[in-house]
């Protein structure tokens, strides 16, 4: 494998697990905040981000690479309204976004069709990511102001329910 390729898979592991760890101090707040369905929310998308970098890690060793596991960075935005993080969340994921189009381009430079193919699932889920973030916001623009809609909107993300990543290496 190309030393760049490697390089950036290798670092992405270490990114997907700084998002879990993000998504869980979202979690956190909004706990925090009594809002259950919020934080159960985050708690999923916690445990996504951690598929992800699992899936970089297993991803490496498929391919007989080193992997190299670095210190995780602390989560310390600080916020002063439920709609911060949200925004925060889609701002993350934008950047996520651009994380896997380098790697993507640096695998392309070097014609790393296989590189390639692994990243076209992440290519897709990022954009689910970011149309999950905005619809986050969406509704809390819509509906964040109001108490009982408010209540309503927690309850509806409460129902969000974990499940594997689709793609299996
Ligand atoms: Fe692993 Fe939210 O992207």
């Amino acid at each position: 494998m190309d030393k760049k390729v490697h390089q950036l898979l290798n670092e992405q592991i270490n990114k997907e697990f700084y998002s879990a760890y993000l998504y869980l101090d979202f979690s956190n707040y909004f706990k925090a905040q009594g809002l259950d369905g919020f934080a159960n929310w985050y708690m999923i998308q916690a445990q996504e981000e951690r598929d992800h970098a699992i899936l970089f890690y297993t991803y490496l060793q498929n391919e007989n690479m080193p992997v190299t596991l670095d210190a995780i960075g602390k989560p310390d935005k600080v916020f002063s309204c439920h709609m911060d993080v949200l925004k925060a969340g889609l701002e993350h994921e934008k950047y996520v976004t651009s994380l896997i189009n380098d790697i993507y381009g640096a695998a392309y430079d070097v014609r790393d069709f296989r590189t390639m193919q692994f990243l076209d699932w992440f290519v897709k889920e990022q954009g689910e990511e970011e149309t999950n973030a905005n619809d986050l916001i969406s509704k809390m623009d819509l509906f964040g102001s109001d108490p009982k809609s408010l209540y309503m909107l927690n309850q509806e993300l409460s129902t969000r329910v974990y499940s594997a990543p689709s793609l299996v290496l």
